[in-house]
């Protein structure tokens, strides 16, 4: 094993060996001897300090080729894009083995799992031992967010996966220049990561190498670091995405007094050049990606939607009062089923080339294909099992939760400002989830706090990929709740708390795209149609456009909003869409009781009241409540 201390190879053996000679003095000693004690720990073969260099991806991706883990796709359909396939037993996040291990079991929260750290930390050095036997150990230096930016933080993954290196140089700033920027003490989040198979000498490697037994994803939030065993598949690997990025960035920001959101951020541009930026969140299958990639409809000419994230936002104050997000990440980590020229023409360029895949079904030619990107599937695929697949074959072809790995820079929509380091102002907050009755199209808030209380509460129903009833409502607060890094109710209060910290707070929003009729018919066509609603939503955030007091909030009456080119939704739909059904409303507030039990130590005792002041305007309201009729 190389000498841990002092100058080292910033390449050691391993997959770029033509640059092993390279040598680059890590000065921070903190790093390096982390460096050292895991090596000491996990008994790699080899170790790699990745450059972040195109030459590098490039090896890599040669390696893994090899290695059976990737197949290249047909350079003329797919530039420099890569197939891979994970074994059918490591394909998705793995919420139940998830834990946030806290000193004190009360800093987690009743919503997050929990072991006490020292005893977590005893179970995972004993399975780290000797873990990474037979393979190369890659440290992966990156920054979540532009570098330089001081609303950027710097991470420094440690994994035994080849996969996981080329996907991080794609979703973060990742290389030499962030060894760089660390110094000699620059502050770093520790992310630890092994597929948990170990190869003893002789011993052949698998395509998709995983542990089947045992799965830990580990957050330390007082050490700020994060232990990951036993899977190679999308956040539960690829550290800086949920591990970091939001579970223990949202630690950090509530020390701090910043908020780490599950948040896409787009900026809206009128005919007249005005910008303004919104975040949103939203929980999985509600067209998120869709969203932040948004085309207006052609009667909106000159309006322009801008994409900076699609997934997460980190949100700090400014000198002015406002708050400023950044995206911390650089690529788009996104579901690719679903995806198509029709629904998200964006999305689609940006994984035209340079693309990683994971899951999806293969061509006969060499490219990729999933559900619903065409609308007559070819013929015949190969399917994300390797197994020949036909349309009629009662299978699907890729998996529901494949993935596409794609520089952010490579959409279209891209905003001109999305890696200025300070940010773009944020105008307005959009919660929304799905809900088939009962929620309107569209409400603002009163105010900060009743605002904060909707997000908290916010539900959405479980489709066919969650787990659950079909249609059940699950409260997804922020849509944070597999996310938060410590208590919830914490949350909320930190919440609460920023709202009157600061001295232009973006006013907050809730949409539902998917209520539907008594025939169960969706009222609102949804992709680019939400548009009117966005224009309403930035108008009304800075004061402009004319609202009417609902029970729940402010809403835009029928004139309010613009119709031009949208025949299909009447002032009737539009009234059914926007109504407030008293009973079914008092049901909704008595079953956020539910979670506000579970979280009773806690809660912001603000939210009782608000609860009450919610119930006492709608039992002074007409049993259903109508937008006015002129
Ligand atoms: C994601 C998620 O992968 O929210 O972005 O699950
Ligand atoms: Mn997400």
């Amino acid at each position: 094993m190389e000498s841990m201390t002092g100058p080292m190879d910033f390449v050691v053996r391993g997959a770029s060996r033509a640059r092993s000679s390279k040598r680059r003095e890590i000065r921070h000693r903190a790093l390096s001897n982390w460096v050292a004690d895991i090596a000491e720990l996990t008994r790699p073969n080899a170790i790699h300090w990745c450059d972040g260099s195109q030459n590098e991806y490039n090896d890599l991706c040669k390696t893994l080729v090899a290695e059976g883990t990737f197949r290249k796709l047909n350079q003329e359909k797919r530039p420099n894009s890569y197939l891979a396939w994970s074994d059918p037993t490591d394909v998705a996040r793995v919420e139940d083995r998830t834990f946030i291990c806290s000193i004190h079991k009360y800093d987690a929260g009743p919503t997050n799992n929990w072991v006490q750290p020292s005893e977590m930390k005893a179970t995972l050095t004993g399975l780290f031992a000797g873990c990474m036997t037979g393979r190369t150990l890659y440290v992966i230096p990156f920054s979540m967010g532009p570098l330089g930016s001081p609303i950027s933080h710097i991470g420094v993954e440690i994994t035994d996966s080849p996969y996981v290196v080329v996907n991080m140089r794609i979703m973060t700033r990742m290389g030499e220049e962030v060894v760089a920027a660390l110094g000699e003490h620059g502050e770093f989040v520790r992310c630890l990561h092994s597929v948990g198979m170990p190869l003893s000498p002789g011993q052949a490697d698998v395509a998709w190498p995983s542990n089947k037994e045992h799965k830990y994803i580990v957050h330390f939030p007082e050490e700020k670091s994060i232990w990951s065993y036993g899977s190679g598949y999308g956040g539960n690997a690829l550290l800086g995405k949920k591990c970091f990025a939001l579970r223990i960035a949202s630690s950090m920001a509530r020390e701090e007094g910043w908020l780490a959101e599950h948040m896409l951020i787009l900026g809206v541009e009128s005919p007249s050049g005005e910008k303004t930026y919104v975040a949103g969140a939203f929980p999985s299958a509600c067209g998120k990606t869709n969203f932040a990639m948004l085309i207006p409809p052609a009667a909106f000419e000159g309006w322009k939607v801008t994409t900076v994230g699609d997934d997460i936002a980190w949100i700090k104050p400014g000198p002015d009062g406002k708050l400023y997000a950044i995206n911390p990440e650089a690529g788009y980590f996104g579901v690719a089923p679903g995806t198509s020229v029709q629904s998200n023409p964006n999305a689609m360029a940006a994984l035209a080339k340079n693309s990683i895949f994971t899951n999806v079904a293969l061509t006969p030619d060499g490219d990729v294909w999933w559900e619903a990107m065409t609308e007559t599937p070819p013929p015949e695929l190969t399917d994300w099992q390797g197994r020949p697949w036909t349309p009629d074959c009662g299978r699907v072809a890729a998996h529901p939760n494949a993935r596409f790995t794609a520089p952010a820079i490579q959409c279209p929509s891209i905003d001109p400002d999305w890696e200025k380091p300070e940010g773009v102002p944020i105008s307005a907050f959009i919660f929304g989830g799905r809900r088939s009755k009962a929620v309107p199209l569209v409400v603002a808030s009163f105010n900060w706090n009743f605002g904060v209380y909707m997000a908290a509460t916010m539900g959405s129903e479980t489709t066919a990929a969650a787990a659950g009833k079909v249609g059940d409502v699950r409260r997804d607060p922020m849509a944070m709740l597999p996310f938060c890094g410590y208590d919830i109710a914490d949350y909320f209060d930190h919440w609460l708390e920023i709202g009157h910290a600061i001295s232009d707070p973006p006013r907050i929003f809730c949409v539902n795209w998917f209520r539907k009729d008594a025939q169960g018919k969706f009222l609102w066509p949804g992709y680019g149609e939400n548009m009117r609603v966005l224009k309403w939503i930035i108008e009304r955030a800075d004061g402009r456009a004319p609202a009417i007091q609902s029970p729940l909030g402010w809403m835009p009456r029928y004139e309010d909003l613009s119709w031009e080119g949208l025949e299909s939704v009447t002032r009737e739909q539009y009234t059914e869409l926007m109504s407030v059904d008293r009973e079914a409303w008092i049901g909704e507030l008595l079953s956020h009781e539910e979670l506000f039990l579970k979280l009773y130590e806690r809660l912001p005792k603000e939210f009782v009241s608000m609860r009450q002041l919610l119930l006492a305007s709608l039992w002074r309201s007409p049993v259903r409540w109508e937008l006015p009729k002129e």
